[in-house]
């Protein structure tokens, strides 16, 4: 009966969403499961819910946005990589609209992605990565995410907790992401390679991924952004862009400049871990004025407080 078919859809995602809420990023399906949920009957074809932009929720309390050096006080000098202001913003629910290109429902796009997170964490294609990884670092956020942020690859910290972007660069494309209005779980960030990097003989620092290493692990990445399909990518730094276009081009170059993914708009801008080296204000006004560009893209509202975060004087 189409009727339980659609209840049975209904509380499946009603249960999936409530494990999400709960941080619950997996679930095992059995294909008999699968199968059912995926066949709706012929009679009662089931159209995706449609999602667009909310504008924020002014009523539901707003989150802080970590301080800016421009316009508050702060030098370039002072900490790490601030970015952002005080300005407050609202998180928007920034999930892919259907697309008729992806022909995969919640439940079999979530499975299609688990089965995907499983082979990466067993790959061993790169035996010497293999052999020194502490974790396979596949990605974290929200698969129906419209924007995604490609970095390089782990370094010790990400490899250490198996999560991209969470040392200092990560800290720091946090506070890029929240002063856009969102947090880390409205987006999906992922890296070229999944493995960090090995450095045979040293006890710390990080190395760029060989174009071998490139060339073997950037299917795992093609696959997941045919999964996710976002509206918008976000490439941080030479490297990424360099995997995700396939080409060498300087990034001092492309920065700023709309680059094209397969089809999808893709932002090059400097890595975060660049912007730490380099506290230059100039440079971390590039980086915003990058995200403001794709905040448009996206159609996301712009305060005046963030369209202001770098003016000048
Ligand atoms: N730099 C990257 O490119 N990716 C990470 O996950 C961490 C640092």
């Amino acid at each position: 009966m189409p009727e339980t078919y659609d209840e049975l859809l209904d509380s499946t995602i009603r249960h999936l969403e409530g494990l999400k809420s709960r941080g619950v990023r997996h679930v095992a399906v059995s294909g008999e499961t699968l199968r059912k949920l995926s066949q709706p009957p012929a009679s009662s074809p089931r159209q995706e819910p449609a999602q667009a932009f909310r504008s924020p929720d002014v009523s539901s309390p707003r989150r802080n946005i970590p301080p800016l050096p421009a316009g508050e006080g702060r030098g370039e000098g002072e900490s790490s990589g601030q970015m952002g202001s005080r300005a407050q913003g609202a998180s928007l629910p920034l999930t892919s609209q259907p697309k008729i290109s992806n022909p995969k429902s919640g439940v079999e796009k979530a499975a299609a992605f688990a089965a995907l997170r499983e082979r990466v964490l067993a790959c061993v294609k790169c035996a010497h990565l293999a052999s020194s990884r502490k974790n396979v670092v596949f990605g974290v956020g929200n698969i129906d995410a419209q924007l995604m942020f490609v970095g390089e690859a782990p370094g010790a910290d990400e490899d250490a907790q198996g999560e991209p972007f969470v040392g200092r660069a990560g800290e720091l494309l946090t506070k890029i992401i929240q002063a856009m209005g969102l947090q880390r779980s409205d987006v999906y960030i992922a890296n070229i390679l999944k493995c960090r990097p090995d450095t045979p003989g040293q006890s710390s620092g990080n190395r760029k991924p060989t174009s071998d290493e490139m060339a073997t692990c950037i299917p795992y990445l093609h696959e997941q952004i045919d999964l996710i399909q976002p509206r918008v990518i976000v490439g941080l730094g030479a490297t990424a862009i360099e995997g995700l276009l396939g080409k060498t081009i300087g990034i001092m170059k492309l920065r700023g400049n709309w680059q094209t993914y397969r089809g999808t708009p893709l932002m090059p801008t400097f890595h975060p871990a660049y912007l730490l080296r380099n506290q230059a204000m100039s440079e971390k006004r590039k980086v915003w004025e990058d995200m403001l560009a794709v905040m448009e893209k996206l159609a996301m509202p712009i305060s005046d407080k963030q369209r202001n975060f770098f003016t000048r004087g």
